[in-house]
């Protein structure tokens, strides 16, 4: 069966108020990344690609986190750079990004 979509990413965007215990993704920096990740996939033109924003993924402490589906395949990031390196080395090249990948049910930061 053909998807609709080959890489679908979703950027957590949740706010939370300050000082709560899980934090947001949104005061890390998810929603002006979240941005540029949409500017830069369309700049790259890949087909059947697409950038969402997203609630609370559950994975706070790891954040800014976002998900690749149909691959359910998980980043969290914190530059610029860190989008590129995604969008480039995965969505465009088909790679792993290991530094910035997360495992399923990893907890911490390694
Ligand atoms: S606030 Fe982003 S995963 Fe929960």
């Amino acid at each position: 069966m053909t998807q609709h979509f080959e890489h679908h990413l979703f950027f957590c965007t949740n706010r939370r108020e300050p000082g709560h215990a899980r934090g947001c993704c949104a005061e890390k920096g998810a929603e002006q990344l979240r941005d540029y990740a949409k500017k830069k996939l369309k700049e790259m033109n890949i087909p059947k690609s697409r950038v969402n924003m997203a609630g609370c993924l559950d994975r706070c402490e790891l954040g800014p986190v976002l998900v690749i589906y149909p691959e359910g395949a998980w980043y969290r990031y914190d530059t610029a750079e860190d989008i590129d390196r995604i969008l480039e080395e995965h969505v465009r090249d088909g790679k792993r990004v290991k530094d910035l990948w997360l495992e399923a049910g990893q907890k911490r930061l390694l």
